[in-house]
């Protein structure tokens, strides 16, 4: 069973072609990551497959559904390149606002249990509109786990934390062992850390897929992963 399916998408931003006939299948509770230079089209991929945007050719699936669909809505979890959570909220007001949306059970306990965990209970009165960049990052990860999905979607999902957060939230994700990933980034101890397969695109275009071992033996003994990613980015 496939929880994410991507079937010949293109996608195109006015005259440019953001995603080129993209192809990949996720079986159920694998772990993936995106890789691809900036402009590669990972941000419009995690777009469309949470129905943020529509594809203009292809099929998406996610868990067998529609991505605007009900039924995937509540599958999903979604942390933006960008997240923006409520600014004018508290952060226990929009883990509460987003709990409710989502019907998540126990919601106050689950609330407590998230904010304990990302180290946010001496933010939780604030406005986020007053709170670090890396402070409304554990919000918007906390927001894109409330309800336990069952396929999430990060964008660059270390961006703004510092080190123990960094190691928390890792923790936090490798916990969640049923959970189907897809996770883009730059940075390749995470993608090695949270997951075993990768997607590379490229313009628009996937041009390897595999797993981590099978991407690090396409190097030299003691060339590092970097360098071999670098290489099949820049077609070198
Ligand atoms: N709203 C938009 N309007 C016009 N062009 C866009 C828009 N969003 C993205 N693009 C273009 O689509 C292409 C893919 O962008 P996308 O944001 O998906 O790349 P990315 O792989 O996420 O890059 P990065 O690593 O920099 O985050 C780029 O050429 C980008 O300029
Ligand atoms: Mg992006």
């Amino acid at each position: 069973m496939f929880c994410i399916e991507v079937e010949n998408v293109s996608k195109s931003y006015g005259q440019k072609l953001a995603l080129n006939s993209v192809s990949f299948r996720i079986p159920c509770g694998e772990k993936w990551c995106l890789l691809g230079p900036n402009g590669a089209g990972k941000t419009t991929t995690l777009k469309l497959l949470v129905g943020l945007l529509k594809p203009d050719s292809g099929i998406i699936r996610v868990g067998g559904y529609d991505p605007t669909s009900q039924e995937a809505r509540a599958l999903l979890g979604y942390l933006p390149e960008d997240a923006t959570p409520y600014l004018t909220l508290s952060v226990r007001e929009n883990l509460e606002y987003i709990g409710a949306l989502r019907q998540v059970e126990n919601l106050t306990h689950r609330v407590d249990e998230i904010i304990d965990y990302l180290g946010l209970n001496e933010f939780e009165k604030s406005k986020v509109g007053t709170l670090s960049r890396g402070n409304r990052q554990k919000l918007a990860i906390a927001l894109a786990v409330l309800h336990r999905p069952k396929i999430l979607l990060l964008d660059e999902p270390l961006n703004y934390l510092d080190i123990p957060t960094q190691e928390r939230v890792v923790s936090l994700f490798r916990s969640m062992q049923d959970t189907t990933f897809l996770v883009s980034t730059h940075i390749m101890s995470i993608a090695q850390r949270l997951t075993n397969s990768a997607i590379v695109l490229v313009q628009g275009r996937v041009v390897w897929s595999g797993s981590i071992p099978e991407l690090r033996a396409m190097g030299s003994e003691d060339e590092p992963i970097e360098s071999v990613v670098a290489r099949l980015m820049t077609g070198g």
